[in-house]
Formats: C-alpha cells, sequence, structure tokens
C-alpha cells in the first residue's frame, strides 16, 4: 500500500513516517518546507534505513499534486500538511484559511480526478472551543475561537460534505490533544522556530539553558494547583493511532471522528516536576498573566479510539519527557547543524 503523507517532514509527519516504513507501507513525502527542514527526512533515514521518496511542493498548487498523483498510485493520504501557530492565525486569518483549508480542497480536487478516496486528517482538540465538562468526548459540542481553530472545523466539514456527494470516500478525522516527545533515538523531534508557543518545547529550551525561565500563564484556574491541565501525549503514541487507523480504513462505511489523547490530564507545574525529574536539570519559572483565550482543562476520553480503533496510549509522561529530553540535549539548536 502506497501512501502520500503531507507535511511528511513536519513534527508528527516525521515521526508517523518512521512508523509507516517500519511497518512495511510505501511512503512518499510530500512538503513545502514552510515549516520543516530537509534535515529531518534525512535522520528519518537514517533510522528506517532507506531512502524516502521526497516530493517538494505546496498542497495549494494542483500542479504540484497532479505531478506526485501521475507518477505514483496512492492507495491513501495523511494529511499533516498545514500551519499551526494560533497567535499567528489571529493575525494572518487569510494565509491560515488559504493554506490550511484551500489547500485542503485542491488536494480532495486532486484526489477524486486520480480516484484516490481515502485520507486521515489532522484535526485538534481545539474544536472542542472551552469544554463544559471533561474527559472529553467526540460528541461534545463545537466552536471555534481563533483563525487556526476554524479551519479545522472547516475542514471536518468540508471533508463531511465530500463524503455525502461521494459514498465512496473513506475519511478519519482525527482530533490530537497535545502531542509532546520524541523519537526514542533522540535524532528526530520538535523543533519550533524562534520563541516556542506550546509548553514542552518552552520548558526544555528553559532546561537546556536557552531561555532563561519559563513563563507560567496564570495560577488561578480551578485546577488542582492552579495552572492549566492538558491531556499530553508522546508523539510515537500518536503516530501509531494513524497507522491504525489506515489498517482499518477500508471497513469504515461513514466518516469516523476520533480524539487521539491518553485521557489523563497534567498541569503546566505538574509537567515542570516532570521534566525536571527526566532531565535532572532545573526549570526555573515565574507565574504570570493568563495567556488570552487559553481554557482551565482540557483531556479526552480516548475509549472511542479504543474501540474502533483498538488504540489507546501506552507511553506515560515520565517517557515524554525523557524523550523530548534526549532530542533536546543531543540537538540543542533543533535540526540546524
Ligand atoms: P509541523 O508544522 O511540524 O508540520 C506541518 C508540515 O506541513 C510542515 O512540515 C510544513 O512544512 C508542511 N506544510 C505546511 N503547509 C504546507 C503546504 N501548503 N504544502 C505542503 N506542505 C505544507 O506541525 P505538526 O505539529 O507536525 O502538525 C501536523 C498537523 O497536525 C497540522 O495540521 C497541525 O495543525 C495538526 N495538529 C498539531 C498539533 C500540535 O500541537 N502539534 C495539535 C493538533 C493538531
Ligand atoms: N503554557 C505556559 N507557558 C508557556 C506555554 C504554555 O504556562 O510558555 C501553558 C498554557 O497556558 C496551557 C498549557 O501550558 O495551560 C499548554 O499550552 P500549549 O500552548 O502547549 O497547548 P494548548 O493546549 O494551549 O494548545 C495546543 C496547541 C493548539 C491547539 C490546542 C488544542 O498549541 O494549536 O492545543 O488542541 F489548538
Amino acid at each position: 500500500m502506497k501512501v502520500l503523507v503531507t507535511g511528511g517532514a513536519g513534527y508528527i509527519g516525521s515521526h508517523t513516517v518512521v512508523l509507516l516504513i517500519e511497518a512495511g507501507y510505501e511512503v512518499v513525502v510530500f512538503d513545502n518546507f514552510s515549516n520543516a527542514s530537509k534535515e529531518s527526512i534525512r535522520r528519518v533515514e537514517a533510522i528506517v534505513g532507506k531512502k524516502i521518496v521526497v516530493v517538494e511542493g505546496d498542497i495549494r498548487y494542483r500542479e504540484d499534486l497532479a505531478k506526485v498523483f501521475s507518477s505514483h498510485k496512492i492507495d491513501a493520504v495523511i494529511h499533516f500538511a498545514g500551519l499551526k501557530a494560533v497567535g499567528e492565525s489571529v493575525e494572518q486569518p487569510l494565509r491560515y484559511y488559504d493554506n490550511n483549508v484551500n489547500g485542503s480542497v485542491v488536494l480532495c480536487e486532486v484526489m477524486s480526478e486520480y480516484n484516490c478516496k481515502s485520507i486521515i486528517f489532522s484535526s485538534s482538540a481545539t474544536v472542542y472551543g472551552d469544554p463544559h465538562t471533561t474527559p472529553i468526548l467526540e460528541d461534545f459540542p463545537l466552536s471555534a475561537t481563533n483563525p487556526y481553530g476554524r479551519s479545522k472545523l472547516m475542514v471536518e466539514e468540508i471533508l463531511r460534505d465530500v463524503y455525502l456527494s461521494d459514498n465512496e470516500w473513506k475519511i478519519v478525522l482525527l482530533r490530537y490533544f497535545n502531542p509532546v516527545g520524541a523519537h526514542a533515538s533522540g535524532t528526530i523531534g520538535e523543533d519550533p522556530n524562534g520563541l516556542p508557543n506550546n509548553l514542552m518545547p518552552f520548558i526544555s529550551q528553559t532546561a537546556v539553558g536557552k531561555r532563561e525561565y519559563l513563563s507560567v500563564f496564570g495560577n488561578d484556574y480551578d485546577t488542582v494547583d492552579g495552572t492549566g491541565v492538558r491531556d499530553y501525549i508522546h508523539v510515537i503514541d500518536l503516530a501509531q493511532g494513524h497507522l491504525n487507523a489506515l489498517d482499518r480504513i477500508r471497513n469504515f462505511n461513514e466518516p469516523m471522528t476520533i480524539n487521539l489523547g491518553t485521557g489523563n490530564g497534567y498541569s503546566v507545574l505538574e509537567m515542570v516536576e516532570a521534566f525536571e525529574k527526566a532531565s535532572a536539570k532545573k526549570v526555573p519559572y515565574k507565574i504570570v498573566e493568563r495567556r488570552v483565550g487559553d481554557i482551565a482543562t482540557c483531556f479526552a476520553d480516548p475509549s472511542y479510539a479504543k474501540e474502533v480503533l483498538d488504540w489507546e496510549a501506552t507511553r506515560g509522561i515520565d517517557e515524554m519527557c525523557e524523550d523530548t529530553w534526549r532530542w533536546q540535549s543531543q540537538n540543542p539548536n533543533g535540526y540546524i547543524i
């Protein structure tokens, strides 16, 4: 089976490519390298001991995609390509809608032309907005508070409409909670541009000495210690969820919407403590104002994934921190070598 992985040079994509190749899938990576380094591909090749087919192109450009589909018989697409910075999406909404929504539309059009009608899409727990209760089930109300989140909601709805127009489509919408961690080799991992938006890379850059201290955004939430609680999931567990979905996609008779989380919530301070233990480094922090748009608590009910994908996360918070630390300490400047 040949799988096209859009965004396959990025953080989650690169880890998924490793697992796909190890499981015997043929893989074509498609990426415009807007938020990825070619070094990540070389590192993946070193892990799997094989050359990877990479096409540099943009999902918004039909000619780029047509080139891939005309030279490879693609059976299914795992669609990671997208922009993902919430704050940036507020400043540049049109860029986000063009890239994430328009790009996905063009991708589906070209897939349809080449009669490839199986797609796994990277959605996000952000589509639940501020949930009225936790753990979060797939049928909870949906909302978006920023263009990034809205782009995910839009693509989910577009894909459901595509299915309604043509029932041959096989569609899996995976809603990720908070991906962290890295491949156990420490050679691939998350490599954010500039100041990290997300907690885990900020903690690890502080531990390695690149940042002076972590700003903890508020300690007056209604949580165990007042800091925000999230469902951190190891990127390898997350990647495995895609393989389980791919394995079963032919048997799904309607679009499937599935949470990928662990079901456990950890606070910011619990994450700091776990990271200090894993790295044997201090992570200095200061409590600052809440970040606009943040919610107190977000964690998944992952039982549907267990039921329909026979998938559950197996890696705990210690392994997430240890693997992040191995990547960060071996690559203090990410893929810049
Ligand atoms: P990433 O930025 O590391 O990977 C995305 C990849 O897509 C990058 O390699 C980038 O170069 C590529 N890309 C972007 N626009 C493209 C385009 N127009 N054409 C071709 N390639 C393009 O991000 P990630 O963390 O690996 O996330 C992958 C997907 O998962 C994204 O769609 C993201 O929105 C979604 N997601 C991520 C998180 C998270 O916290 N990391 C949470 C929920 C959902
Ligand atoms: N936090 C800090 N300091 C930081 C960064 C984060 O205290 O420097 C806190 C946040 O306030 C939050 C927690 O750490 O309580 C996690 O924050 P992240 O930014 O890592 O994750 P979020 O859950 O806020 O956002 C992530 C993705 C979004 C996505 C959302 C829901 O970044 O793109 O999950 O899936 F929309």
